[in-house]
């Protein structure tokens, strides 16, 4: 069976002691709240990942990436590789969020390589995917969607597809406060699930965790949680405030 997971995306936020506070609110909060009906993680900048692992060890928060470099080392200044990610002891990285894929050029090749190097490094990857308005508005976004999912993720066998985590993500509403309708995205992750489902057949699609995220915050999780085809959330915004994210975190 598939698990439910909420995982933060703090993206470029916070100093290292700033990221650590943050990360012992959310750990302290996570190990004091009873039955919860989802695994929580945080993703922090490259930074802060020995520092946060730290504070989170022995406890119940899983720890990410928010990148990693497509190459496995060597000449390449200022990036930081799977392999590295993998000794601070994060256990997942997040790829190919809109905003890598936006601002730094990344495509569905590059994150085909990324996604290789993160599993063959140990790490679950968080595979983001998502259509602009503009696709919205045209009405094809399920095959620019498909095209993401397929493109970068179904080279793989089913064994790796167990570290797989898919995060759709509607860049119209990341970081908009317009989030998607539960029923939209209700909509787009049944459609995810088929396409998985009709690559690799019902009970790996089945076992895929699926997350929602854009403008996911307390007052609308309860409501996207409740659908079907919806395991949880990848949060920006509102996983910078420790109660914020709890409220997310209780809201299945
Ligand atoms: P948001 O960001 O929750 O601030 O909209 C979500 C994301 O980009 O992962």
């Amino acid at each position: 069976m598939r698990k439910n997971i909420v995982a933060g995306n703090w993206k470029m936020n916070t100093t290292v002691p700033e990221g650590v506070k943050l990360a012992q609110e959310v750990n302290e909060a996570v190990a004091a709240a009873c039955d919860l009906k989802c695994d929580v993680v945080v993703g922090v900048p490259f930074t802060h990942l020995t520092a946060v692992k730290a504070v989170l060890e022995g406890g119940k928060v899983g720890l990410a990436a928010e990148n990693c470099a497509v190459k496995a080392s060597g000449a390449y200044t200022g990036e930081v590789s799977a392999a590295m990610v993998a000794s601070t002891g994060a256990q997942y990285v997040i790829l190919g969020h809109s905003e890598r894929r936006e601002y730094f050029c990344e495509t569905n090749e590059m994150l085909k390589e990324k996604v290789d190097l993160a599993l063959a490094n140990g790490l679950k990857v968080i595979f983001c995917c998502g259509e602009s308005l503009e696709l919205r508005e045209a009405g094809n976004y399920a095959d620019f969607i498909a095209t993401q999912v397929s493109e970068s993720l179904f080279h793989l066998t089913e064994e790796q597809w167990a570290n797989i985590v898919i995060a759709y993500e509607p860049i119209w509403a990341i970081g908009t406060g317009k989030t998607a309708t539960s029923e939209q995205a209700q909509e787009v992750h049944a459609m995810i699930r088929a396409l998985i489902a009709g690559k690799y057949g019902d009970k790996l699609a089945n076992d895929t965790t699926i997350l929602y995220g854009g403008s996911c915050k307390p007052s609308n999780a309860p409501e996207l949680f409740a659908k079907p085809d919806i395991d949880g959330g990848l949060i920006g915004g509102a996983s910078l405030k420790a109660a914020d994210f709890m409220g997310i975190v209780t809201a299945f």
